[in-house]
């Protein structure tokens, strides 16, 4: 089986993707990963507000007036020491390339377009083979309209875009008016593929000490309908690759995501609960699930699913949401009914 894939013009030996996570935050976790069988390894995220901290460039800050930019600056009070700090990433990077037969792709998480953007190009001097722009943006001011939302990620790509060469790729929040759309003007504004989707994490309230809880969940196997919605509409409609990023936790999610479109599947979660020797098991499942069908490559199979080669592309539509809802029964209703018999008797 070949299981070949090609991701923004990176050749991979197959589609599975070690998804940005901790898991690639040393150099023994990275070899890991690429000795458990990942194809590629998206490394953890640099933070705008860490690269701007370590900039000392605070000027923009102020000019900016952004609350949000000064609250989580507070959330990072051990940066000096953190191994996340920028030289410590661009170390690392360069230790990951040296010792490693698989690209590395960089991953940056940024809600302007300026006072970071450079270190971008210090990610591909470093020596990765491509980049991931994570912007993880909540509008929580309600003067702010969707076109300034969509306009910040159209501003961050093209400057990144300009400072490096190497292929781009940007982490999507599925939370656009039109989400297609927005899909196409960044594959139009030179985005090198689209990670669909980012997993936002929402504040909990926790009842004890009524405090907000940022407790993080890992995700669930049921997280991939809309990124698989969004990969089957798209197939075949933008140059970019596309990457499904959320949900997978067996072979299952993977051939769906596959079969609807995606070029790789990236995972995170399952590895942080079973460890990254879990990949290998994925990869097998997925190689013996495309020979069972009479599959010979990943390309065959690819998109088979996809809106554009479905013979119901109302299926992606309203009328699935219809014949969804007709699929219910009202599980009392008999005894409904029954009660309602019960009273005319009475
Ligand atoms: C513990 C943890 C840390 C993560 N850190 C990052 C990060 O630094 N940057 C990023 O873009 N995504 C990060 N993610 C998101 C994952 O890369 C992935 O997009 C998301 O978890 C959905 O995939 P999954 O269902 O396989 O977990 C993180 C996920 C987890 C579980």
């Amino acid at each position: 089986m070949d299981l070949s894939t090609d991701y923004m013009g990176l050749k991979l030996k197959h589609p599975i993707v070690a998804s940005s996570s901790p898991l690639s935050e040393t150099l023994e976790g990275i070899k890991l990963l690429e000795d458990s069988g990942a194809s590629a390894i998206v490394m953890f995220s640099l933070f705008e507000e860490q690269i701007r901290k370590e900039n000392e460039a605070f000027d923009f800050f102020l000019e900016f007036g952004s609350e949000s930019f000064a609250e989580s600056l507070n959330y990072f009070p051990h940066i000096d020491t953190s191994p996340k700090r920028p030289d410590h990433y661009l170390n690392l990077v360069r230790k990951a390339v040296e010792a490693t037969d698989i690209p590395i792709i960089g991953s940056l998480n940024g809600i302007t377009n300026e006072g970071w953007i450079d270190f971008a190009k210090q990610i591909q001097e470093a020596g990765a083979s491509a980049l991931e722009l994570n912007v993880y943006y909540i509008p929580t001011d309600i003067e702010v309209s969707a076109s300034a939302v969509e306009q910040r990620y159209f501003d961050i790509l093209k400057a990144v875009k300009d400072a490096v060469s190497i292929p781009v790729a940007i982490k999507l929040s599925p939370f656009f008016s039109s989400t297609g759309n927005m899909a196409k003007r960044l594959d139009e504004a030179g985005a090198d593929a689209l990670v669909l989707f980012n997993r936002f994490y929402q504040p909990d309230i926790n009842l004890d000490n009524l405090k907000i809880d940022p407790r993080a969940d890992l995700s669930t196997p049921a997280e991939i309908r809309v990124p698989l919605l969004w990969i089957a509409v798209l197939y075949g409609r933008i140059k970019a690759s596309l990457a499904a990023s959320r949900g997978v936790h067996s072979s299952t999610e993977i051939i769906k995501y596959l079969l609807a479109g995606a070029d790789v599947v990236m995972v995170a979660s399952t590895l942080m609960k079973n460890g990254p020797q879990y990949l290998s098991v994925l990869i097998n499942e997925t190689d013996n699930w495309l020979t069972a069908r009479g599959y010979h490559s990943l390309n065959e199979a690819r998109g088979v699913m996809s809106r554009q080669n479905s013979k119901d592309p109302g299926a992606f539509e309203r009328v699935n949401y219809i014949k969804v809802l007709e699929s219910f029964e009202n599980p009392f209703s008999s005894a409904i009914a029954s009660k309602r018999i019960g009273n005319h008797l009475r």
